[in-house]
């Protein structure tokens, strides 16, 4: 399928802005397409960045039947512009889509309009030192009517803007309240999924916690209420020494392509890594003891970021001192260097995009 580019007049344009907030500004365009069940997807175009109209009964508002990726392109110093695995976030967004009853959308086409729109709106790379375009392809169910089913209609698009770091304080520790009353997902339900409902139902819990002071949620399984499972924008990694553990797919936990080149590049930096089911009274006993030698999330828009602090029942636990460790430093190192062309991409992860 071809897609028809309409775009700005040069005039037209804006400027990236030299400082911006994660998700706060928007590049000039969107790549966006239709689906129906007669004729699959249609009308695909990338056009000015707009706003989108929808029937009030639309499918989406009522029932949340919506999936979303998460994905970066980076500049390097020479200029190019790199994407990151994201053949990987396709496929993750294909198997998102099954899940909520979605039609998947072809992983090469989806490439090919995501380098058409970086291509367009190159200019909107920051490079600044850790800034990078974010990236975030959505489907949202417009089918307009209100009896529960899935839609006969969806609207796939893409749309990016510069970010710089996710939190706040860059890379210093960030805090972390355990959830011991709510329950973001359930093994069975919809957690390894990228689907807005997740958010949602974190939202309640992460109001309560900032109003403490603690800046992310980290959730427990819903069956038990003892296995960790993610913190609300990424997953957890725990060290001790020179061994990482990470919860294992447990079936409610979105499978993080961070997380997974992690596991894939700890080995090659001298690390030893496993999956494994943990419980949050091992881990802060270990915390307490000093065996856990530093904690550290992972994820598109939180890169690697190191955690200081987890509370528990109105209890806290310091980490390493509530410091960045050697070990979270060494990766983040390492996964941004190979991001941003400074280190050699052993695995082939980097599709560069031709401007
Ligand atoms: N867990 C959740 C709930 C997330 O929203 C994210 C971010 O996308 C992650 C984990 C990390 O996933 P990834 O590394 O693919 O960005
Ligand atoms: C990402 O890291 O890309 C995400 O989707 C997390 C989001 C909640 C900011």
């Amino acid at each position: 399928m071809s897609i028809d580019i309409k775009p700005l007049a040069p005039a037209e344009r804006k400027a990236c802005p030299e400082t911006f907030n994660f998700g706060e500004n928007f590049a000039d365009h969107m790549f966006i397409q239709a689906h129906d069940r007669v004729n699959g997807w249609k009308n695909a175009e990338i056009k000015p960045y707009q706003s989108i109209s929808l029937d009030p009964s639309a499918a989406v508002l009522h029932y949340g039947q919506e999936i979303f990726e998460g994905m970066k392109a980076y500049r390097t110093k020479e200029g190019q512009i790199n994407l990151f695995r994201p053949l990987d976030n396709f496929k993750r967004f294909n198997r998102s889509a099954t899940r909520m009853v979605m039609p998947e959308v072809d992983e090469n086409f989806h490439l090919d309009a995501l380098k058409e729109l970086v291509k367009l709106d190159n200019k909107w790379v920051p490079n600044q030192d850790g800034s990078s375009l974010y990236i975030r392809p959505t489907m949202i169910a417009t089918g307009a009517k209100l009896g529960l089913g899935a839609s006969d209609q969806y609207t796939h698009f893409i749309i990016t803007g510069p970010a710089g770091a996710y939190f706040k304080d860059g890379f210093s520790p960030v805090s972390v309240y355990v959830a011991d009353e709510y329950r973001r997902a359930v093994v069975g339900g919809v957690g390894e999924a990228k689907t807005g409902g997740n958010y949602a139902a974190s939202l309640y819990m992460s109001e309560e916690v900032a109003k403490k002071g603690y800046s992310q949620v980290l959730w427990l399984d819903a069956i038990h209420g003892k296995y960790i499972e993610e913190v609300g924008a990424m997953n957890i990694c725990f060290v001790y020494g020179d061994h990482i553990v990470t919860p294992k797919l447990s079936g409610s936990i979105l499978p993080g392509i961070t997380r997974d080149s992690i596991l894939k590049l700890a080995p090659t930096l001298g690390y030893t890594v496993a999956e494994e089911q943990l419980d949050i009274d091992v881990i802060l006993a270990d915390i307490k003891s000093g065996k856990i030698t530093e904690a550290f999330g992972c994820g598109t828009a939180a890169v690697i970021s190191p955690v200081g602090q987890l509370c528990f029942k109105g209890e806290d636990y310091f980490i390493n001192d509530n410091k960045a460790g050697e070990v979270s430093r060494n990766l983040y190192d390492e996964l941004t260097g190979i991001q941003y062309g400074r280190r050699e991409d052993k695995f082939g992860w980097i599709v560069k995009v031709d401007c």
